[in-house]
């Protein structure tokens, strides 16, 4: 089954707001990284929109033709943004406000509340949801409960002990996509997924629907360029 690469672009926009100008142009590289294959397109603003802007993420809106990911802390801020756009899919992320990056998933039972509440307004929309969460088969359990479309798999742990052991590294994840797939919830992944990682995940998780990844990929292109990393993420992703 192919699993789906959702690039995302924050990366392009800190580059471009380090300098206040418009280079790189953001839109550009969205058309591009589509045309070199990408199957979406992910952005992640966070409140102090120190990478991607609120008006970035309407911009993009406008151009997108692939899947368009939109991920966040539901604040009434970034719901009325993703209710004005109405993206692909809407992935729920518990990051505080000062995070450099998002670092757990969502405790998908203690605020079980909460997120039922976002997610029907999601759906109600028409928007496919997602709930960023750690590779607990208790937590993927709470986001179905919930009524969410997909779960997002944290995979930094998995990245983080891939090198030291990899049968080791997969194991929660492999549970954790054991009860999605009984459940009949979606899975996506994402976080520090790289070309040195990604086959052993693809191989091991079954019905692996998105993989979201940004650093690795705009890291691994100052090398090898855009279109070369693509089409490699593609190969091992089909
Ligand atoms: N998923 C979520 C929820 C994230 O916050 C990020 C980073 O913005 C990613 C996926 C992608 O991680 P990476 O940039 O390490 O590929």
């Amino acid at each position: 089954m192919k699993t789906k690469l959702s690039v995302n672009v924050n990366k392009i926009a800190t580059l471009r707001n380090s300098r206040g100008q418009n280079t790189p142009n953001l839109l550009k590289v969205v058309e591009d990284i589509e045309r070199f294959g990408s199957d979406g397109i992910t952005i992640h603003p966070r409140p102090d929109q120190r990478h991607i802007r609120y008006s970035d993420a309407l911009d993009i809106s406008k151009i997108v033709n692939s899947e368009f990911n939109i991920e966040g802390n539901p604040i009434d801020k970034f719901m009325e943004l993703v209710l004005k756009i109405n993206p692909t899919q809407v992935t729920l992320v518990p990051d505080e406000i000062n995070n450099i990056t998002s670092d757990s998933g969502w405790d998908t039972i203690k605020h079980s509340d909460f997120l039922y509440k976002k997610i029907q307004v999601l759906k109600s929309s028409g928007i496919r949801t997602s709930i960023f969460v750690n590779p607990d088969p208790k937590m993927i359990r709470g986001a179905f409960e919930i009524g969410a479309d997909r779960i997002e798999l944290y995979t930094y742990h998995y990245a983080h002990d891939f090198n030291l052991d990899k049968e080791k590294a997969i194991s929660q994840y492999f549970q954790s996509a054991k009860e999605a797939n009984k459940l009949g919830i979606g899975i996506n992944a994402g976080h520090d997924l790289n070309l040195n990682n990604i086959s052993f995940f693809k191989e091991k998780i079954t019905n692996l629907l998105e993989v979201s990844i940004g650093h690795a990929l705009i890291t691994e292109s100052l090398y090898d360029g855009f279109e070369n990393v693509i089409s490699k993420y593609k190969s091992i992703l089909q």
